[in-house]
C-alpha cells in the first residue's frame, strides 16, 4: 500500500493528460487488442485516442482471463504502472444470483443479506472486478417505475437498515485483503421520477428529500462506501451530475464522505439534452465543478478537461482533487500490490456457485416469497399426495427467473418452476405454457428480444396454447398458475402505466377458473403489481419476484409445506395503477377517508376504487397463525435522556412452526409541520413452534423521533406520539406516549 505521501508524489509526477485519463472510464470494447474494434469505439464516442490509452477504469469488463488480459497489456505500455479500475454491476448476486432487492427486501433478514453480499463481492473479486455499481438505494414509492425491482421499498428506516447490510457485505473489514468496493446509487431521489417514468423529472422538497429520500444513502455513506453515483434526474431543477449543493455541500460537506464520485452512464453529456450545458465542454466543466471525479463513458472529460484547464476556465486543483481520489480508491483497493486483486480462473472455480452460497440465496427466497391468500388453508400441498397438478402459465417452463439486472447470471442454469416442483412431486406435474407473457413485445426495445422471442402470436396458435392448457387443467386436481409481468416489464427503461398483469394472462386465468379447480396463483414480478383482477380467481396466491437462482427450489419448498413462507412487503401493493405512489408512511390530510367529519364524498378518496392499497406494508401470510397480546409499556413518558421499552407477546397459534416479522411502528401526533401516519422503527424475525409464546421487546429514545422540523433543523418536538406493534401497518395495537423536553 502506497502512503498518502507517495499517492501525493505518483499524483505530482502526472501530466495534465495523465491525471484527466484517471477520471476516464471506457466500456470494454476500448481495451480490445484488436485494432479495429477499437479503432470502432473511438470514434463512435469521438474521443480523443490518445486519452483511451489514459483511460483509468473500464466499465463492465468481468471474467478473470479477461481482465487480466486488459490488465496486463494495459500495464505493460502505463508509463507510470497505475493499474487500471475494473467497475461493474453486482447488483443482486453475481454467479449466484439472490432474489431481485424489492423481493429480498421482504425477507426483513439484514444478517443474511450481509451474508449474501459477501459472497456476490468474493465471487466478483475473483472475476476480477473491483468496484459494483451497488448497492441501488432509491427509495421507491411508486411501482410504475421499472426500477423498483432494483430497490429495497418504499421505506427510508428500513432500506437505510439494509443499506448498512448490503454495503458491510461487499466491502467486508479491509478491502485489500477481501471484497469490492461499493458504489452506491442513484444519488439522489431517482425513485421519485414523476409518473414513474425513467430518467423523468424529480421535484420536492428539500425536507422531503432530506426525511425520506437521503436517509438510506447516508446510511451507507456512514457504513463507509468508497462510491457514489448521482442520479440521472433533476433536483430542484439541477440533474444530480452538476448538482453542487447536493454533491459538495450534503455529501461531501454535510456527511464527510471523501470517497469517489463516479457518474451514471453518459450522464455528464446528458446536461445537454436536460439543457444546462451549451455542450459537452461545458457539461465537463459543471461536473467537475459540481464534485464528479470518473466520467462514465463519454468523451467530456477526456476531449475538454485538459483545455479548460489551459484556458482558464477550469482550476486544475479541481482536476487534482479528482484524481487522488481515484488513486486513493486504487490504493485502498490493493491494486498497487496485485493489480489482479488475486482474480484468476482457479479463484472462479474455488468461489462460484458454491453450495454455501446457494444455501444462503435459497434461504434468502425462503424468506423472500410473500404469501398473499390462502383461503382455506389450500397450501400447502400434500408432497406424499397423490392428487395431479397441472403446473400452467408462462413462468411455468421458463428460466427467466433472475431478473433484468443479474449481469453476471445464467438464466439457463436455473431450474424452472417445472422442474423444482418435479423434484418433489414426480410425475403428478404436468405442465401447458397455456400463454406467452405477452402477445406484443415490440414497445420493450431492444433488450425485449432477449425475453420471450420474437414470435409473432395469432388468434390461431394464442388459441392453441390455451386449449393445451386448459384440457390439462381439466385432468387436475389442483391447477397452480405460473403468471407474471415479462421479464423485460421492469428493471431500468421498464415503467408502465398500466400495472396489471398481460391481458392474456389474465384471461388464461379467468378461463382455468372457470372450470372450478383449486387455483394457486404464483406472480414473477420486478415491482408491487396490480393483482386486484388476480386475486380474486385464486384461491391462494403467492409473489415470488424474480427469485434467483435457487429461487425455485424455494418456490417448490413452499407450496408443498417444507418451508414456511415468512416474507412481507417492503412496498405496498396497490388496488389500482391510479392509486400510486401509494406508500403507507404518509400524511393523514385535513380530511382523512375514515375518520373525517366531513360527508364521505368530501373526505380524500376516490369515487371509483378503494383508497387503501390491495396488500400494506409489511403484510405477508404465514401456514400458521400468530396472535398478538398484551402491548406494554415500561412507561407513559420518554425523557430526552431516557428510554421506553415497548413489549409485546407473541404467540404461535397455528399448528406448524414458523417466522413472524413483529414490526414496530411510531406516530408523532402534533408536529410543527405534518407528520407520517406512521414510520417503521423497529423489527423482530421471531422463529415460533406451535404453541410457543415470547415477549418480543424494542426500545424507543429520543433521536429516533428525529425529524426535519419546520425551520429545516433536525430534531424532536415534546408532545404526544403512538408507538404501535403489529404483523404489518394496517394491523396494529396502540399505546400513546408522550415525550417531554
Ligand atoms: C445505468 C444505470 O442507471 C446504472 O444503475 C448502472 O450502474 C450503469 N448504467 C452501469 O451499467
Amino acid at each position: 500500500m502506497k502512503t498518502e505521501t507517495e499517492l501525493r508524489e505518483l499524483l505530482a509526477s502526472l501530466t495534465l493528460e495523465e491525471k484527466v485519463g484517471q477520471l476516464v472510464q471506457l466500456s470494454g470494447e476500448f481495451f480490445s487488442d484488436d485494432e479495429g474494434l477499437k479503432t470502432g469505439p473511438t470514434q463512435k464516442l469521438g474521443i480523443d485516442p490518445t486519452m483511451v490509452e489514459l483511460a483509468g477504469s473500464v466499465l463492465n469488463v468481468a471474467g478473470a482471463e479477461k481482465t487480466r488480459a486488459v490488465q496486463e497489456a494495459y500495464l505493460a505500455k502505463s508509463r507510470h504502472k497505475i493499474p487500471l479500475l475494473f467497475m461493474n454491476d453486482v447488483v443482486y448476486g453475481c454467479k449466484t444470483v439472490l432474489p431481485i432487492p424489492l423481493g429480498f427486501a421482504a425477507s426483513w433478514d439484514p444478517d443474511l443479506v450481509r451474508e449474501c453480499y459477501a459472497g456476490a463481492a468474493e465471487e466478483a473479486r475473483a472475476m476480477g472486478i473491483h468496484v459494483t455499481f451497488a448497492p441501488m438505494l432509491d427509495l421507491v414509492r411508486d411501482a410504475r417505475w421499472g426500477r423498483s425491482l432494483e430497490s429495497t421499498g418504499e421505506d427510508p428506516w428500513l432500506t437505510s437498515v439494509y443499506a448498512r447490510a448490503m454495503v458491510e457485505g461487499l466491502q467486508g473489514d479491509d478491502l485489500a485483503r477481501a471484497g469490492i468496493a461499493s458504489c452506491i446509487k442513484h444519488f439522489a431521489g431517482y425513485g421519485a421520477v414523476e409518473a414513474g417514468r425513467d430518467y423523468n423529472t424529480v421535484d420536492m422538497s428539500e425536507r422531503r428529500l432530506r426525511e425520506m429520500y437521503l436517509p438510506p444513502y447516508r446510511a451507507a455513506v456512514e457504513a463507509g462506501c468508497r462510491a457514489v453515483m448521482p442520479s440521472f434526474n433533476v433536483i430542484d431543477e439541477v440533474p444530480s451530475t452538476a448538482n453542487t449543493w447536493l454533491l459538495r455541500d450534503v455529501l461531501r460537506g454535510e456527511w464527510g464522505f471523501d470517497g469517489a464520485v463516479v457518474t451514471d452512464y453518459a450522464a455528464i453529456s446528458e446536461l445537454v439534452p436536460h439543457g444546462v450545458a451549451a455542450d459537452d465542454a461545458e457539461a465537463a466543466r459543471l461536473a467537475l465543478e459540481a464534485g464528479v471525479d470518473v466520467d462514465m463513458k463519454t468523451a467530456c472529460y477526456a476531449n475538454n478537461l485538459c483545455d479548460l484547464v489551459r484556458s482558464g476556465a477550469v482550476d486544475e486543483a479541481l482536476v487534482d482533487e479528482a484524481c487522488l481520489r481515484v488513486l486513493t480508491l486504487k490504493n485502498d483497493l490493493g491494486l498497487f500490490d496485485d493489480p489482479y486483486r488475486g482474480a484468476s480462473p482457479a479463484e472462479e472455480e474455488r468461489t462460484f456457485l458454491t453450495d454455501e452460497k446457494r444455501a444462503r440465496a435459497r434461504k434468502l427466497a425462503d424468506e423472500s416469497i410473500v404469501l398473499l391468500k390462502n383461503e382455506h388453508d389450500l397450501l400447502p400441498l400434500d408432497p406424499q399426495g397423490e392428487g395431479r397438478i397441472a403446473l400452467i402459465g408462462p413462468y411455468a417452463a421458463s428460466h427467466a427467473l433472475i431478473g433484468l439486472w443479474a449481469v453476471q447470471g445464467d438464466p439457463a442454469s436455473v431450474p424452472t418452476l417445472a422442474e423444482a416442483l418435479t423434484e418433489i412431486a414426480g410425475d403428478r406435474v404436468t405442465c401447458a405454457q397455456g400463454s406467452p407473457y405477452l402477445v406484443d413485445e415490440s414497445s420493450l426495445g431492444f433488450f425485449g428480444r432477449s425475453g420471450a422471442g420474437d414470435a409473432a402470436w395469432d388468434e390461431d396458435s394464442l388459441g392453441a396454447l390455451r386449449e393445451e392448457a386448459l384440457a390439462v387443467a381439466r385432468k387436475a386436481d389442483v391447477v397452480i398458475m405460473a403468471l407474471g409481468e415479462h421479464p423485460m416489464e421492469s428493471g431500468e427503461g421498464g415503467s408502465k402505466a398500466d400495472l396489471r398483469l398481460p391481458a392474456i394472462q389474465r384471461e388464461l386465468l379467468r378461463a382455468v377458473h372457470a372450470l372450478g379447480k383449486p387455483v394457486v396463483g404464483v406472480i414473477f414480478s420486478g415491482r408491487t403489481p396490480v393483482l386486484s383482477d388476480i386475486a380474486p380467481w385464486c384461491d391462494a396466491l403467492i409473489e415470488a419476484w424474480f427469485p434467483g437462482t435457487e429461487g425455485t427450489h424455494a418456490l417448490a419448498d413452499i407450496l408443498f409445506g417444507v418451508v414456511n413462507p415468512s416474507g412481507r412487503t417492503a412496498m405496498t401493493f396497490p388496488y389500482a395503477t391510479g392509486q400510486e405512489p401509494l406508500y403507507y408512511n404518509a400524511f393523514n390530510t385535513g380530511r382523512p377517508e375514515k375518520t373525517s367529519g366531513h360527508t364521505n364524498r368530501f373526505t380524500s378518496r376516490y369515487v371509483d376504487c378503494p383508497t387503501d392499497p390491495l396488500y400494506p406494508f409489511g403484510y405477508g401470510l404465514s401456514y400458521t397463525t400468530f396472535a398478538y397480546e398484551n402491548l406494554r409499556a415500561s412507561s407513559e413518558t420518554l425523557t430526552a435522556d431516557g428510554t421506553l421499552e415497548v413489549s409485546v407477546d407473541v404467540t404461535n397459534t397455528g399448528r406448524m412452526a414458523g417466522d413472524e416479522v413483529v414490526q414496530l411502528y411510531v406516530r408523532d401526533l402534533v408536529g410543527s409541520v405534518v407528520r407520517p401516519v406512521k414510520e417503521l422503527k423497529g423489527f423482530e424475525r421471531v422463529h415460533l413452534e406451535p404453541g410457543e409464546r415470547r415477549t418480543v421487546s424494542f426500545t424507543i429514545d429520543e433521536p429516533m423521533l428525529r425529524f426535519w422540523r419546520r425551520d429545516l433543523t433536525f430534531g424532536s418536538e415534546p408532545g404526544a406520539f403512538e408507538v404501535m406493534v403489529g404483523p404489518h401497518s394496517a394491523e396494529v395495537q396502540t399505546l400513546p406516549f408522550t415525550l417531554v423536553a
